[in-house]
């Protein structure tokens, strides 16, 4: 496993690669690896020649400076998980590489971007498109890998893939959970032990309401959702929508559409974490 940390470095091993005739497989991360990233590499390695995972903690997406400064890092842990699982090269450039000048495109993805957790950080979808896109521009992949736990990015990507016509396929891999069904997600490692136990509230709350969605009503279940975490100590609520997995529009009867998801996004003390379910996917 090869650790690169400049664009042109990256694309001349990569054009190499594709001269001889080897598939690319990109796994974009923001480091802070865990066994959801494990599962995407693992997916990428198994279905490509070669397997790049990008490690950069973009600025450009946080909408708040101490969730950045925050933001777990340890790039040695990383790669030592990523060499352990047949990573072929790992892009971990500094800041100055990815942004030598102030990204100034705006996008727009109306009204995928507009809705959850767009209306709650604004401007981090954009940053998102931002990175990816240059990201995809430099790694030029055949396919790229994204978890569904971050279900309205992995919408939006496909959507900015779409419409800037990049030619890359987009994966989308079932959300890892722990034993106790807790997501799997970088910041989980800034909860106390006692946020944790708290925070198992989402996935519990989610699973129990596939259960009550059978014999209750579209707004009837949201309504279970949402007190159930709001009289929850130590959780408060910002968002539970239920929506049409691929408008992201909320919509009002379990009949409305064949992809109906349900989208969580609340603070466990001061860390924010998100979560979703699938009601009915029709495929
Ligand atoms: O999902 C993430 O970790 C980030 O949003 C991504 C896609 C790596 C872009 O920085």
């Amino acid at each position: 496993m090869k650790v690169i940390r400049t664009i042109s470095e990256l694309k001349q091993e990569l054009s190499a690669c594709r001269n001889a005739g080897q598939s690319i497989g990109f796994v974009p991360t923001m480091g802070a690896l865990h066994q959801g990233h494990a599962s995407l590499v693992r997916r990428a390695v198994a279905e490509n020649d070669i397997a790049v995972v990008s490690v950069f903690v973009n600025p450009t997406q946080f909408n708040d400076k101490n969730d950045l400064k925050n933001y777990p890092r340890d790039l040695q842990a990383d790669c030592e998980l990523l060499e352990s699982i047949g990573t072929t090269y790992v892009f971990a450039p500094e800041v100055e590489e990815m942004y030598p000048e102030p990204d100034t495109r705006v996008f727009s993805f109306a009204p995928l971007d507009t809705v959850m957790e767009g209306g709650c950080r604004p401007g981090h979808f954009n940053g998102v498109a931002q990175i990816v896109s240059k990201l995809f521009y430099a790694v030029e992949a055949d396919k790229a890998y994204f978890g569904e736990k971050d279900f309205q990015q992995l919408a939006i990507i496909r959507e900015m893939v779409r419409t800037l016509q990049i030619p890359i396929e987009i994966i989308g891999c079932p959300i890892v959970r722990e034993s106790d069904g807790l997501a799997l997600s970088s910041r989980n490692m800034l909860l106390t032990a006692e946020e944790r136990n708290r925070a198992l509230t989402i996935s519990r709350t989610l699973f129990a309401s596939l259960e009550y969605a059978m014999s209750h009503t579209l707004a009837e279940t949201k309504s279970f959702v949402e007190d159930v975490i709001n009289t929850t100590e130590g959780l408060k609520l910002e968002y539970y929508q239920i929506v049409d997995g691929n408008t992201l529009q909320e919509i009002a009867n379990w009949d409305d559409s064949d992809y109906v998801v349900g989208c969580i996004a609340l603070f466990c003390g001061k860390i924010r974490l998100i979560d979703n379910i699938k009601y009915k996917e029709v495929k």
